[in-house]
């Protein structure tokens, strides 16, 4: 990228402020101030944050699209998403961090859980090779550590790594410097010190421009530990993408020590590798376990299953409602509608579970096809109809419960997006909220159009994190949902009230109090 579009960018974000100038909200005059130069546009380029588009003089980006780029590089690095390039922000630019992109834009639309899966090996036995070193670790070194840093991840898949000498391996480690014809050079000492590819490209490289260490002590600042990179780049070589959880192995932005793998590595490894053998008893029996000693600790969500067919009849295998993660909350005829997995929870007033449940939500909503094994998006229209999505589709129900139709999302006028995430109708001016996961749009179910303007990003929606899990307006309040957390909206100061989040278990669920509930009162992941 030349010197020439930087000027044409610079002149594209002045012109967009002024022609917009009395429509932009204070967060972009702050912005204006704040530009970001053209190496931070490059940077949320690179990580996924800021769209990619083709070059050419008409080619600006809006102050509103870097604001929700800033936004959402500081929600991943876990800092308050202000779209405001504050000093902390800045300093993400600088840090030593992995090469690999933060947000795949295409399998972004597929995550739900807070790890992000790619594709695994599809297979246990697993190959590696160290085809160098480099100055300062020694090639056989370099074998140890890599054989430590493998161990870390092998029993969490069942995986069996053998290291290979001569022939080509699914797994190989290198160091290189600069272009080392990947099409992904390195930069010289510090930012990007490693990056590494998934199945089935499996390699592994080390920008050879730093000083590696063997677990170099407090002060050594300039050397960065070759295990904490190995050991997340295995995660990389093995299928996982980054983690926005800071104490997780798969976060972005180089930590040390690297001590033990964070829950939220362990089910991205299980969901990638045990998926496959959960038909025999031994697996099931081992995920159950690890099941059990995940839902001790309230910071996990619990482990899903991968196959919940096989879970029927078994009493034991409804989840339990205090240690999850929701797929979705809707309230519906006055009452709180909770769906995890294939249940569904009802509740008539806060903490009190109307008799029955949880039942399975086919048993409820019948006539919903059988495939549909998760809910995620449901709800109230203004004629008491009852609405679930499912990808490009929804299903449309009586105020009985019973099926009245199919039809296409394009039927509210909104394009093909792979997913809606929330849809709720607000009390504030009774229109219907469609949400995907940074957008949302604007219907008016009356006069079945789009309101003008949308989509609109869901930085709007200020102190809410997002993507949300669900959004519902329960006594004439809007709260909004994520994991574990939840949030009080304040329709008129438009921004969430100050004293949230709080957990959403023990103040919407009959859930005894814990220690970690306290972590949920704050915005920061986990
Ligand atoms: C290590 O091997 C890779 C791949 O063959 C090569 O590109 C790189 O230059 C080598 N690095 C060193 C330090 O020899
Ligand atoms: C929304 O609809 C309700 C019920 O029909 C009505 O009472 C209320 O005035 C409407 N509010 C707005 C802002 O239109
Ligand atoms: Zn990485
Ligand atoms: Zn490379």
């Amino acid at each position: 990228m030349g010197p020439r579009y930087c000027v044409l960018y610079l002149i594209g974000y002045i012109v967009t402020l002024s022609i917009f100038g009395t429509a932009v909200s204070a967060k972009t005059i702050f912005l204006e101030e704040n530009a970001p130069t053209l190496e931070e546009i490059n940077f949320m380029k690179k990580y996924g944050y800021l769209q990619e588009v083709p070059l050419s003089v008409s080619t600006t980006y809006t102050s509103q699209s870097v604001a929700g780029a800033v936004a959402k590089m500081q929600s991943f690095a876990g800092l308050p998403p202000t779209g405001y390039l504050d000093d902390e922000t800045r300093k993400l630019f600088k840090r030593r961090r992995c090469g690999v992109k933060d947000i795949e834009t295409k399998s972004s639309a597929h995550r739900r859980k807070r790890y992000i899966l790619q594709q695994g090996w599809g297979r246990k036995a697993i190959t590696y090779r160290v085809l160098n070193g480099t100055s300062t670790l020694s090639k056989s070194r370099v074998e140890t550590l890599m054989r430590t840093g493998l161990e870390v991840w092998a029993p969490h898949a069942g995986l069996d790594f053998r290291r290979v000498e001569r022939s080509k391996a699914d797994i190989e480690v290198s160091f290189a410097s600069k272009d080392h014809g990947d099409g992904f050079p390195f930069d010289g000492p510090g930012r990007v010190v490693a990056h590494a590819f998934p199945p089935p490209h499996g390699a592994m490289h080390f920008d050879d421009d730093e000083i590696w260490g063997d677990e170099p002590g407090e002060d050594d600042d300039d050397i960065t530990d070759f295990f904490a990179v190995a050991v997340h780049e295995i995660g990389h070589a093995l299928g996982l993408s980054h983690s926005n959880v800071k104490a997780s192995v798969m976060y972005p932005y180089y930590q040390v020590p690297v001590e033990k793998l964070h829950e939220d590595d362990i089910m991205g490894m299980q969901a990638l590798y045990l998926k496959e053998d959960v038909h025999s008893p031994a697996a099931a029996a081992e995920a159950r376990t690890e099941s059990a000693v995940l839902s001790r600790s309230s910071t996990a969500p619990r482990f899903t299953r991968p196959d919940s067919e096989s879970a029927e009849d078994d009493e034991n295998d409804v989840p339990d409602l205090c240690y999850t993660n929701y797929d979705t909350i809707q309230v519906l005829q006055g009452k709180i509608y909770v769906f995890e997995e294939e249940w569904v929870w009802v509740l008539s007033e806060r903490k009190q579970i109307v008799e029955g449940y949880p039942k399975r939500f086919h048993e409820v909503f019948i006539g919903l096809p059988r495939h549909i094994n998760v809910i995620r998006t449901i709800y109230e229209k203004r004629n008491g109809h009852i609405v679930v999505f499912s990808g490009r589709s929804y299903w449309e129900f009586s105020a009985r419960f019973r099926l009245v139709k199919r039809g296409r999302i394009t039927e509210y006028k909104i394009p093909q997006v792979p997913e809606l995430t929330t849809v709720f109708v607000s009390n504030y001016n009774n229109k219907t909220y469609l949400i995907e996961y940074e957008r949302y749009w604007r219907y008016d179910e009356a006069t079945r159009t789009m309101d003008r303007g949308y989509p609109k990003e869901m930085s709007a929606w200020r102190n809410v994190p997002y993507p949300v899990d669900a959004a519902i307006i329960w006594k004439e309040d809007t709260y909004f949902f994520r994991g574990p957390r939840f949030w009080r909206f304040d329709n008129a100061q438009i921004r969430a009230h100050e004293y949230y989040p709080l957990p959403t278990a023990q103040i919407w669920f009959p859930c005894p109090s814990t220690p970690d509930m306290m972590q949920y009162t704050a915005n920061d992941e986990p």
